[in-house]
């Protein structure tokens, strides 16, 4: 529902009028996080390296200013500067993920000072009411799984799945919410070269959720999710059909999303032919947006898998990130596209925010993204999708990977000199306590 209010005169004849848009009393709000981009403390307490940590203490590592994921934001040591944060802000829950690399030794025995970390983290968020929901893999993959081929050799289906038991086991009394892996179509573009996504995340999603549904749901009562980042896609011209934006929109998130919610379990038929696996399974969506593009049929068709071409309208704001402009009609569309296609899931939006640049707690350029973007949340939801919970990217600035610091999405600054790393609240921190408050978004 939008309930018109005036809450400017500027002279007796002119009005400027504000529009409301409301959610759902139950509505659940909360912020994201990611072990590598925020811990710090990389070799301590029985740590093993990462992937990250390989790549950023190279000798000229491509990392944008060089920087690390060492230290970061320091959450391994101030984690109750996060908790308090969340605290302050009135969010219900917090999306954070576990380091594989704390929790399991190369010999694959439990290293107990990781397990003790999480703990205190997951017993500290719940004391204050907020609810832990933890994704299992950030990307930070041990380095020594990585040495035996990573995501694309199928013995790394039993490794993860060792983990995850590993996590159920530990957690599972206090967690109930789990997402198995963030943005696959990112970490397997991105670190297995474009084209065709490492093929054993899909088995090792489907195992990992079987693993739970038959070991611990009776007792634990959980949910195990995956979590899936689209643009969307527009047309560029009158003369791009609906099919090809349908055809843009299977190669984006149909590649995960069909086998998992289509009522046929299988790939879309669009990609169906350079797929030979199949998993099937229902659940929630969880879901990253962040952007949208245009686009139109390839003029080098050879050039990509979808034989599609993408851009961006050039009225589009941009951020401190080239990829990332601000379409918030985008989000309103996905969100009826995933309604019509896969009969009305429930979606939590894990993940959605902006970037600057450089550290500031002016953030009106993300106080305008977050409030047009939560006004088309809430226009989805009046027409019929069921979103129930949204966490902004991110809690705090951080390591934004291959960009280091001079990237921040925070919506609390982290000067990352100060060896106290305090959480300094920008003016979006203000914006979602009155959303958190109100249950609604005025733009
Ligand atoms: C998605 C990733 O999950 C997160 O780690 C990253 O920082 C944000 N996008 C922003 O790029």
């Amino acid at each position: 529902m939008i309930i018109f209010k005036i809450f400017t005169f500027i002279n007796l004849s002119t009005l400027v009028f504000a529009e409301i848009y409301n959610f759902p009393n139950n509505f659940i709000w909360g912020a994201a996080s990611a072990s590598y981009q925020i811990e710090g403390a990389w070799n301590v307490d029985g740590k093993i390296p990462s992937i990250w940590d390989t790549a950023s203490h190279k000798n000229n590592s491509s990392i944008r200013d060089g920087s690390t994921g060492d230290d970061a934001g320091m959450s391994y040591y101030y984690y109750e500067k996060d908790i308090q944060a969340l605290k302050d802000i009135g969010f219900e829950v917090y999306r954070f993920s576990i380091a594989w690399t704390r929790i399991l030794t190369k010999a694959n025995q439990v290293n107990q000072k990781g397990i003790d970390y999480y703990n205190k983290v997951i017993d500290g968020l719940l004391d204050v009411g907020i609810q832990p929901l933890v994704t299992m893999y950030h990307w930070d993959l041990p380095q020594y799984l990585q040495d035996l081929g990573g995501w694309t050799n199928p013995a790394i289906v039993k490794y993860f799945e060792v983990y995850a038991d590993t996590l159920f086991a530990s957690f599972g009394d206090r967690v109930e919410e789990w997402i198995t892996f963030n943005e696959p179509k990112t970490f397997c573009n991105g670190g297995y070269g474009e084209g065709w996504d490492a093929p054993e995340i899909k088995t090792a999603h489907a195992n990992v959720y079987h693993l739970y549904k038959n070991k611990y749901f009776t007792k634990q009562q959980g949910k195990v999710g995956i979590c899936l980042d689209t643009t969307f896609s527009f047309p560029a011209n009158e003369n791009v059909t609906d099919e090809l934006v349908d055809k843009a929109m299977h190669f984006s998130l149909g590649r995960y999303a069909n086998p998992i919610y289509s009522a046929d379990g299988d790939y879309p038929s669009v990609m169906r032919e350079a797929i030979d696996q199949r998993v099937k399974m229902k659940g929630e969506d969880a879901l990253n947006y962040y952007t949208s593009n245009l686009i139109k049929p390839s003029l080098n068709p050879a050039d990509s898998d979808s034989e599609i071409d993408s851009s961006f309208d050039p009225s589009w704001k941009r951020s401190a990130s080239s990829w990332l402009v601000s379409v918030p009609e985008g989000l309103y569309h996905l969100l009826l596209w995933i309604k019509d296609h896969y009969n009305n899931p429930l979606v939590y939006i894990t993940e959605n925010g902006w970037s600057d640049l450089p550290m500031t707690t002016e953030d009106d350029g993300r106080v305008e993204y977050l409030r047009e973007h939560l006004a088309t949340m809430s226009r989805a939801i009046t027409d019929g999708c069921r979103v129930e919970a949204y966490t902004v990217w991110s809690l705090t600035d951080n390591f934004e990977w291959m960009k280091g610091y001079t990237e921040r999405f925070g919506i609390y600054a982290i000067n990352f000199t100060d060896p106290e790393r305090p959480r300094i609240p920008k003016k979006s921190v203000d914006l979602m306590k009155q959303v958190v408050r109100d249950n609604f978004v005025e733009v």
